[in-house]
């Protein structure tokens, strides 16, 4: 903890714009399982995007925490969500995400934390059908009332919210989107379980990393600080 004992949250970006291959040190990060996933994709761009937001995380673990590459161990649970497996008593949840372009991580000491990275050219944006996206019928409405460019801006930062919420939650994509509500205003948000009437409460920093990505961070409200790092650790 700092020194106003505030649990803090930590957030990289990196900007892969020009990077036409991994570079080798990048890849010397990762473990073996992730070398595996690297080498399964397709296009070179998210290859690249991969190995990158793995790098980042790794090399922003090792900064932070100052142990060794080999002490690093990331696991998953069986829901995706990935979790540090470290022998030490150290908690801090981690979480990580990349789109061609812009990769993000974030490590928190407080609690659950959940990151989304999306490039608003290539994030396809329904023309009126909104149905399949969870969002509430205030949002529609909104949405229905915008500009081609206002829509497609509105319907990123709705989307980039719930899935940081999902991701931090674990849930991911489980999550029914219709369970979180968004107040974009104040700059939370809130997850309603079916069936009852339990609700978390979040709290989302939202930004735009580059002029053509937009990202969500969303963690236990009430209960973090953020620091933005603008220290390239890649
Ligand atoms: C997580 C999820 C929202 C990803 O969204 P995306 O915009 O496509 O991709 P992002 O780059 O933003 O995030 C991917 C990262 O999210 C993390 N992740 C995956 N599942 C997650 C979960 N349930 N909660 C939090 N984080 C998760 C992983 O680190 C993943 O990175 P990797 O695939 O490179 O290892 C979505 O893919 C999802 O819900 N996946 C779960 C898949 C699932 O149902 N698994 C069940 C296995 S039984």
């Amino acid at each position: 903890m700092n020194r106003h004992n505030a649990r803090l949250v930590w957030l990289w970006t990196h900007d892969l714009q020009g990077i036409e291959t991994a570079p080798p040190e990048w890849l010397e990060l990762l473990d073996n399982d992730e070398c595996w996933r690297a080498s399964q994709f397709r296009q070179e761009k998210d290859r690249i995007a991969y190995i990158a937001a793995h790098a980042l995380l790794r090399s922003a673990l090792i900064h932070t925490l100052k142990i060794p590459k080999a002490s690093l161990i990331i696991d998953h649970k069986k829901s995706g969500k990935p979790f540090l497996n470290v022998p030490r008593d150290i908690t801090l949840d981690i979480t990580l995400s990349h789109t061609s372009g812009m990769v993000a991580v974030a490590l928190s000491q407080a609690g659950n934390v959940g990151v989304d990275v999306e490039s608003i050219e290539l994030k396809h944006i329904p023309d009126n059908d909104f149905s399949a996206y969870g969002l509430g019928h205030k949002e529609i409405e909104l949405l229905a009332s915008l500009s081609e460019h206002e829509r497609r801006e509105t319907f990123i930062d709705l989307w980039t919210s719930r899935e940081a919420v999902a991701k931090a939650d674990g849930r991911g994509l489980s999550l029914p989107f219709s369970q979180i509500e968004i107040d974009r205003s104040l700059g939370i948000a809130t997850i309603h379980e079916e069936g009852s009437s339990a609700k978390t409460h979040w709290t989302l920093w939202r930004e735009q990393p580059s002029p053509v990505h937009r990202l969500a961070l969303a963690w236990p409200r009430g209960r973090g600080e953020l620091r933005r790092i603008n220290e390239q650790l890649l």
